[in-house]
């Protein structure tokens, strides 16, 4: 959470950062600030509200001029959002400057330190406590801004991308990582900083993504320097060439991030399994699986480790592996898995899934799955995000920037993705026959062309939206296969719209929930042709006897649920394991413009950030 820009260079810092923060906003956005450096003064601004507040302050408060300049985007965790608690701060002799994203866990002791040594405080948060622990340093040891960075470093616990500068060193900037992302962009004689490579992606395609315990002294004009932080060794950059497009972050025409994420999922999918799907061949070429073959073969079972729309996504995956692979599957929430001793040994397979690549739980959850000897295999669409490197193997998604907050293509082609693992290793195992193997690759081919048809719904599901944008709850079901998507359903409804909504199996629904049902409630059934579909037109008929209102996420041409239903979305036919990538379109584009005719803020909903990077 919480987004860092920086600049130093030739060009004026103000236009860079501003904008740089506007791109990462989605990493957090109760409070937004800027500081500037002319090599006179520092012009400092912050306010609890979105980057456009920032700008709209600071562009009559103060002269926007300096070529250096540090800005941040945050999502609070130790102090509510307000002015104060907004970053940069300030040390003690107003002569050092911060920013930063994560959380130093024993800032209290070392705070409690500090005010011992006579140093006051403004805010409440932990990032005040670092720069007058960096000040402190600098001044007994009477040392370089750089070597009490690496010193006062060494004394934290916790996580953090930090930009720190002096005001008596105007031609630099110091940064440090561990655990919170961090990209240098690498211009003429001038250096960006971000969480991710997008604020200066029109400026340079040379970038380097800071390793954990890694620190940089960027001068204007000179060579960059890496160090290590616990020994100081020098490490060689490793400069990466952005794959990266201006166009993959901006909202090309659509109103919102989300509406065109949802309509990017054909091409979205089909990047998914470009160059891995070879029907012709009936071949699935994926070279993270085929060079780990032997293990994955040899495991006695495969561990799912995800958080949020990606654990939904594992749940997909666990109805796909265990059916075409015969492989039993765990999902587990990595926020509990990490914390509750779990037994793993050297013959299990851990999948961890994040769109973000930074989700603090599930990287936990993997170190540890490490230590105990799993074999882990990462699932990421961010490169070179933290989860992607500290895997032993994996696959991108390729599903291209997702900005809003609301995962929609992330989930899809996490399913593609895993989809086509599970058939690669279904057809290594001997579980499906050559012929069934061929067809599920025709019919895996078939789906962006089968999402661009379900997405043609969107104006009818509009009109669906309108009669049920006003409820107060929300019921989603669906079995098998579409059962985690009833939750992905529900999830989506709540977190854009604050509509309280549960996603439920369908034939759960007599053990509890069933309670709620009455003329007021809509209720989502997801009853596709395959399956268990004679079921769940029983549990439609269960849900009609107690006049609860009927939504049907029908297969095209369905009669039956048509009867029973007030409304149903038809999706095109394709076979049973495949039908999530179908059902979810409709409950996306539903969620989208309840909340947009509430007058939500549909890409950046209230208390959520894109990258959780706190436990
Ligand atoms: C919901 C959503 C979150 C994320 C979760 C995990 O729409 O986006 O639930 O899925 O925070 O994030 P990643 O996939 O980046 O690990």
């Amino acid at each position: 959470m919480c987004g860092i820009v920086g600049y130093i260079g030739h060009r004026e810092a103000y236009p860079i950062v501003i904008k740089g923060l506007q791109r990462l906003e989605y990493r957090g956005y109760d409070s937004a600030g800027i500081a500037l450096y002319d090599g006179k003064s520092i012009k400092l601004s912050k306010t609890k509200g979105k980057v456009a507040d920032l700008k709209e302050r600071l562009e009559s408060e103060i002269s926007i001029d300096g070529t250096l300049g540090i800005g941040h985007t945050r999502w609070a965790t130790h102090g509510i959002p307000n002015d104060v608690n907004s970053h940069p701060h300030y040390s003690n002799s107003g002569d050092l400057v911060i920013i930063h994203n994560g959380i130093i866990e024993n800032y209290d002791s070392l705070k409690k330190e500090l005010i011992n040594r006579g140093y006051t405080f403004q805010s409440d948060t932990d990032t005040e406590v670092l720069i007058n622990l960096i000040e402190d340093v600098k001044k007994n040891e009477n040392i370089k801004l750089g070597k009490a960075v690496q010193i006062a470093l060494n004394q934290v616990v916790g996580a953090y991308a930090i930009a720190v500068f002096d005001k008596n060193k105007p031609n630099e900037i110091v940064v440090a990582k561990l655990g919170s992302p961090l990209a240098i962009g690498i211009g003429d004689d001038e250096f960006f900083i971000a969480s991710d490579a997008s604020p200066f992606i029109e400026y340079t395609k040379n970038a380097i993504y800071l390793e954990d315990e890694q620190m940089a002294i960027l001068r204007r004009g000179k060579d960059i320097k890496i160090r290590k932080i616990k020994n100081d060794a020098l490490v060689d950059p490793y400069v990466q060439e952005l794959q990266l497009n201006l166009e993959q972050i901006e909202k090309g025409g659509y109103p919102h991030f989300m509406l065109k994420e949802i309509y990017e999922q054909p091409s979205a999918i089909l990047d998914t399994f470009r160059g891995r799907l070879l029907s012709n061949e009936a071949i699935i070429k994926m070279a993270g699986v085929e060079d780990n073959m032997k293990k994955f073969l040899a495991a006695d079972r495969i561990i799912i480790v995800a958080c949020g729309t990606s654990w939904h996504a594992g749940l997909v995956a666990e109805y796909i592996f265990e059916d075409l692979a015969r492989i039993p599957v765990e999902v587990e929430y990595a926020s509990e898995f990490r914390y509750r001793n779990p037994v793993i040994t050297e013959k299990d397979i851990v999948i961890a899934i994040s769109q973000s690549g930074e989700t603090a739980d599930t990287l936990a959850a993997i170190k540890l799955a490490k230590s105990k000897g799993a074999f882990v295999f990462g699932v990421c669409n961010v490169v070179g995000s933290s989860i992607a490197r500290e895997s032993n193997a994996g696959a991108y998604t390729h599903a291209g920037p997702e900005i809003g907050v609301a995962s929609t293509k992330a989930f899809t082609t996490q399913i593609t993705l895993l989809t086509l693992m599970a058939l690669r290793l279904a057809r290594a195992k001997g579980t499906m026959s050559s012929s069934e193997f061929r067809h599920h690759l025709i019919e895996l081919e078939t789906i962006p062309g089968k999402v661009e048809e379900a997405l043609s719904s969107d104006a009818y599901v509009k009109t669906v939206a309108e009669i049920y944008k006003d409820s107060k709850n929300c019921l989603y079901l669906g079995r098998g296969f579409n059962f985690p998507v009833a939750l992905e359903g529900a999830l989506k409804l709540k977190e854009i719209s604050y509509i309280h909504a549960e996603g439920y199996p369908a034939a759960e629904m007599k053990h509890g929930p069933i309670a709620l049902i009455d003329e007021q409630m809509p209720i989502i059934v997801i009853a596709t042709k395959k399956g268990h579909y004679e079921k769940v037109v029983s549990n439609i008929q269960e849900i009609k006897s107690r006049k609860g209102k009927i939504i049907g996420i029908v297969t095209k041409g369905d009669v039956s649920v048509k009867e029973l239903a007030d409304h149903v979305i038809e999706v095109p036919e394709t076979i049973e394991c495949l039908t999530p990538l179908l059902t979810t379109i409709p409950l996306q584009l539903l969620s989208y413009h309840i909340a947009v005719m509430l007058d939500k803020n549909v890409d950046q909903p209230r208390n959520l950030a894109k990258s959780v990077t706190v436990e």
